[in-house]
């Protein structure tokens, strides 16, 4: 049988942390390693094998004609009917703070024998990992959903306006990137019990 211990995951992941979208460098992963990326992010587990999700890469050129195409105008028609134009042009360019947004879908089977939220799980799944691989290759990368994920007109230009259907989240990934701050953490003890207590 083949080594499968990797005892730098565990030293990385009690470490990793995100970087905001706004505070990202410039850049992002090239298309091997965007590939690769993407390839661990639908490696996960997946109670049915019903790869209940779905994942948009928005890059380049696109990144800014989705912000004018369908930010903006869903912004102007159900956020903020009354927004000025120099808000109408930081909601287009939201997608920009980023080299690379992964949108991810979550598209259950309903109904169906696995449960509805064992579904969306995975789907959680996939950002978690899709996180953790590009901050694993030195990217930064933030996991957020923001207006976007829940307005109407973005959900149909993503084709996920299923009753059951979510926008899980975008995975925004920038530049090489070093984060020396930090969030407060979970105290551990209030988190974790052991039965009986
Ligand atoms: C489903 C989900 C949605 C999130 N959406 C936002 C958001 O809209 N805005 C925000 O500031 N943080 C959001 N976050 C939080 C950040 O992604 C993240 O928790 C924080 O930056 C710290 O992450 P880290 O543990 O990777 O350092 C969201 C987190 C999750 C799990």
């Amino acid at each position: 049988m083949s080594e499968t211990r990797q005892p730098s995951t565990l030293s990385f992941l009690r470490a990793r942390r995100s970087v905001t979208a706004a505070n990202m460098p410039a850049g992002g992963p090239d298309q091997d390693t965007l590939h690769a990326i993407l390839s661990a992010g639908i490696r996960v587990p997946d109670h049915g094998k019903l790869a209940p999700w779905r994942i948009v890469v928005f890059e380049g050129e696109a990144r800014a004609a989705f912000g004018r195409d369908v930010l903006r105008p869903a912004f102007a028609a159900n956020q903020r009917t009354d927004a000025p134009e120099t808000t109408l042009a930081l909601e287009a360019a939201r997608f920009e703070r980023a080299g690379v947004v992964l949108a991810v879908l979550s598209t259950p089977t309903v109904p169906h024998k696995i449960p509805l939220w064992e579904q969306q799980l995975s789907a959680g799944a996939v950002c978690q990992t899709l996180l953790i691989a590009a901050q694993a290759e030195g990217f930064a990368a933030q996991w957020l959903s923001e207006w976007t994920a829940f307005d109407p007109d973005v959900r149909a230009a993503l084709n996920c306006s299923g009753e059951n259907d979510q926008i899980a989240g975008y995975i925004y990934i920038g530049g090489k990137a070093s984060n020396d701050s930090d969030r407060p953490r979970p105290d551990f003890d209030a988190i974790v019990s052991r039965w009986p207590s």
